[in-house]
């Protein structure tokens, strides 16, 4: 990912899931963004991400390395006291390949409120990669993002069989305007109602 997407000093990350902690970690050493967050509601990863803090900042210390300020937070990313820490981070990773399509419904309405220009990764993407918007799908997420699969790494592990695929979603609401203005262009020509369209 962090070959792929190129992240700045503007850039705020968080992982929505963060496990024990090691994606904030490498994120936090090896790009210039401002924040990495982590937000993890399990009891024994956040004890394993507090280990990890500690051994993290004592090596980066040892060595000399500088990194990003990161947080690695306990508690559910769909409570609403993380909300707007997501809905205003710029990049937004979230390891969903396991989730069930509740937390991913969920998830799918935090991103609602993302930024135009934020970007998703995931490893199970938010809508189909061959998404077209028609107007019987007008409130749905991928009117409101452009998504892409990112080139598998060589060598990679995983805890399937397999190796897992990412998904880079980039929000981008001017999809769904043209389609609003094109529909309202037409409706208007043919005299329809319009207030059914909206
Ligand atoms: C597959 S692990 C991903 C760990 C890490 N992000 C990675 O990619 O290696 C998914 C994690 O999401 C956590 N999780 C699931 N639902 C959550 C929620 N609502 N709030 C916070 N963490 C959650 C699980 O406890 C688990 O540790």
């Amino acid at each position: 990912m962090i070959d792929q997407i190129h992240i700045t000093e503007d850039d705020t990350f968080v992982d929505l899931g963060s496990g024990v902690g090691q994606v904030v970690l490498q994120v936090a050493a090896l790009t210039p963004c401002k924040v990495c967050v982590g937000i993890e509601k399990a009891d024994t990863p956040c004890k394993y991400a507090m280990e990890m803090d500690r051994l993290y900042t004592k090596w980066m210390r040892w060595y000399g390395k500088r990194h990003s300020e990161y947080r690695l937070r306990k508690g559910d990313f769909l409570k609403k006291e993380h909300r707007e820490n997501i809905t205003t981070s710029s990049i937004v990773f979230v390891n969903n390949f396991a989730f069930g399509p509740t937390v991913d419904h969920q998830l799918k309405e935090v991103f609602a409120d993302l930024r135009d220009g934020a970007r998703i990764v995931s490893s199970k993407s938010f809508c189909p990669l061959n998404f077209r918007i028609t107007d019987r799908n007008l409130s749905d997420i991928g009117t409101i993002m452009h998504v892409s699969e990112l080139s598998p790494m060589k060598g990679s592990v995983s805890w399937t069989g397999k190796p897992v695929s990412y998904f880079l979603h980039i929000i981008d609401r001017t999809k769904v305007c043209a389609m609003k203005v094109a529909v309202y262009v037409c409706m208007s020509v043919s005299g329809g109602n319009i207030l059914s369209v909206f």
